[in-house]
């Protein structure tokens, strides 16, 4: 979604922020734009591609100072005008903004009635003119700033350029802003992963924090005029590259990631003699684990589906009543909160709007939330506060691929420490924990044999929609599945557990309908053969997923298999053939499989 990338400092500004830019994106956008402090203010923004605005960026543009953006329209369709900085009329004023201002249409119409002349359709251009007539004030930048922000409700990352000083004013609200600090150089990003090549020294602003930036210094406060408790911290150390290296596409670097994320999510956190697992980020004690009630996990797209395998797995082995939420249906449902009750807000990149909106209202209500989460000091872990790192590593490609798993993996490792606190024996717990240190070797070993999915590709390439079924952790399988190959080939796909697909799903079937099947090894298989028969009978192409051996695989048009595991564990092995297939789907309909159209990586507005 959208990116600030920002440079105040003694080098020339416009190729510092262009590479941020493209160091931001990643997050998805459809256009992009920067403003430059070279004695006036200096814009140039265009829809398209970062290298596009490379393209109309003059070589020579001059200016130490600036701010840079990336937008992924929400107010206003996708054109030049409405791309980000926007300036005031006079042009003495330049501002990028990520986050939604909910009462931009009565400041646009008291500005339009005040004689303003407002040059795009977006919510963000209220806030160039209103900071612009604070200046007109008499009012130095940051007080501009604070005044201008004072009429406006909503969210924000905010970031403004003066053409009378050379200063840049940051402001943050429900939309990350990092500072980052280095010599004689300071900087600002909506990201801190685009800071890390520059400086790991930074400062997180909290929501209501604004912050003054020089070359050489930051001044933080409060929009209320207070003091700001934002600290120096240091980016810390995470494994993986964020570059692409030798892989032609993210997504493919990304799948193949999956056994050493996973090894980076699991190690020093299973206890194999005790048949245990320790997550030390949550700090529960077994009598707080025992004392718990029943458990929510809350999360969006891929999150959520590694939730409702987590609360599969939680029920499984520790008996204790759990659910997964569509984050962006949990608040304004008005949930009832038992503050006994324990929460997990799931999230790769922690700045998820709806899941962020989630834990507050979790915590308004009292009651206990923590992240599992990728992004280190993202929003959503800094609001959690305790939680469960998951260590994927950069995860650049917008379809999720390896943060799923490693969700699932970091979730189970809590079913089975609960589990451990209540019923579960040692001897499930003990095989529990060698099924799952064998996991990497085991999609190693699957990423080295991948069966024949180039049949699959061309099965469902042209399809006018491919079914997805699956039973018990299968089901969010399926689901995660469909939601890969919609996202990143635009075949309409449908997911639904197994036994459901005769309620409804069935009357789509027709010759020639490819069907994907998930199936391991486990005490729902022989209720999906069933199903299978079902949709033969009605001359679908079944696309069957099983574990090596199992002579489900006579079921199938085209068999694809994995490893064997603990039936709780198969998710982590199913789920890799139907990322490849989502992959290889992509590029063979010619798709932009990193960056596929419409989509964000990070959902920052609700
Ligand atoms: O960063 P998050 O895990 O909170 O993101 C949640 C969803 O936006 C995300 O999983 C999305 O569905 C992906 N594009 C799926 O591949």
């Amino acid at each position: 979604m959208c990116g600030i990338f920002g440079y105040i400092g003694f080098r020339e500004a416009a190729p510092l922020l262009i590479d941020g830019l493209r160091r931001l994106e990643y997050r998805g956008y459809d256009s992009a734009g920067l403003a430059v402090h070279n004695g006036g203010l200096e814009v140039h923004k265009c829809i398209g591609r970062v290298d596009e605005l490379a393209a109309i960026v003059p070589s020579n543009m001059s200016g130490m100072t600036g701010i840079a953006h990336t937008r992924w329209a929400t107010h206003g369709k996708v054109t030049d005008a409405n791309a980000h900085p926007h300036t005031s009329e006079d042009g003495s004023v330049a501002i990028v903004h990520n986050g939604i201002i909910e009462n931009s249409r009565a400041l646009r119409n008291w500005l339009m009635a005040e004689g303003v002349l407002l040059r795009s359709d977006t919510d963000s251009e209220v806030i160039a003119h209103l900071v612009q007539r604070a200046r007109a004030d008499g009012l130095s930048p940051v007080d501009s700033v604070r005044r201008a922000l004072s009429h406006t409700r909503g969210t924000w990352g905010l970031c403004a350029v003066f053409s009378d000083e050379d200063i840049i004013i940051c402001a943050s609200n429900g939309s990350a802003l990092v500072v980052g600090i280095g010599d004689g150089e300071t900087y600002v990003a909506s990201d801190q992963q685009s800071l890390t090549a520059h400086t790991k020294r930074v400062i997180i602003l909290n929501d209501g924090d604004i912050a003054e930036l020089t070359a050489g210094d930051v001044q933080t406060g409060r929009l209320d005029g207070g003091v700001s408790g934002a600290q120096i911290t240091t980016i810390d150390e995470s494994w993986g590259e964020a570059e692409l290296g030798d892989y032609p596409h993210y997504m493919l670097k990304e799948i193949h990631e999956q056994p050493e994320a996973l090894r980076q999510c699991i190690s020093g956190r299973t206890v194999l003699a005790d048949g245990n697992a320790k997550l030390g980020g949550l700090d529960l004690t077994p009598q707080e684990l025992q004392a718990i009630p029943h458990v929510r996990l809350i999360g969006c797209g891929t999150a959520l589906h590694a939730c409702q395998v987590g609360r599969l797995a939680i029920e499984r082995l520790a008996r204790v009543p759990a659910l997964a939420h569509v984050a962006s249906e949990f608040r304004s449902n008005d949930p009832v909160i038992d503050p006994a009750a324990l929460h997990f807000a799931v999230s790769q990149s922690g700045e998820t709007a709806d899941t962020l909106s989630a834990v507050k209202e979790i915590q308004l209500k009292n009651a206990r939330v923590m992240g599992v989460i990728n992004v280190v000091g993202s929003s959503i872990a800094r609001q959690c506060g305790q939680g469960v790192y998951i260590h994927s590593g950069p995860e650049q490609a917008v379809a999720s691929t390896k943060a799923f798993s490693n969700m699932v993996a970091a979730l189970t490792l809590f079913a089975l420490q609960i589990g451990r606190a209540r019923s579960l024996t040692r001897e499930p717990g003990v095989k529990l924990v060698k099924a799952l240190e064998a996991l990497p070797d085991q999609i190693e070993d699957y990423l080295a044999n991948q069966g024949p999915l180039s049949e699959a590709v061309e099965a469902v390439q042209d399809a006018k929609i491919v079914l997805f079924l699956g039973r018990g952790p299968s089901a969010p399988v399926a689901r995660e599945g469909a939601l890969k190959l919609m996202e990143v080939a635009y075949i309409p796909c449908l997911a639904y557990p197994a036994g459901e697909m005769k309620h409804g799903p069935i009357a789509l079937l027709e010759e020639g309908s490819p069907v994907v099947v998930i199936a391991p090894n486990d005490k729902f298989k022989q209720k999906t053969v069933s199903n299978i028969q079902e949709c033969r009978a009605r001359g679908a192409k079944i696309i069957l997923i099983h574990e090596e051996g199992d002579d489900i695989s006579e079921e199938a048009d085209i068999s694809i298999s994995v490893g064997s595991t603990d039936p709780m564990l198969s998710p982590l092995l199913t789920v890799i053939p139907l990322q490849l297939l989502a992959y290889q789907t992509g590029l063979a309909k010619g798709c932009d499989v990193d960056k596929p159209r419409n989509l964000a990586k990070s959902v920052t507005v609700e």
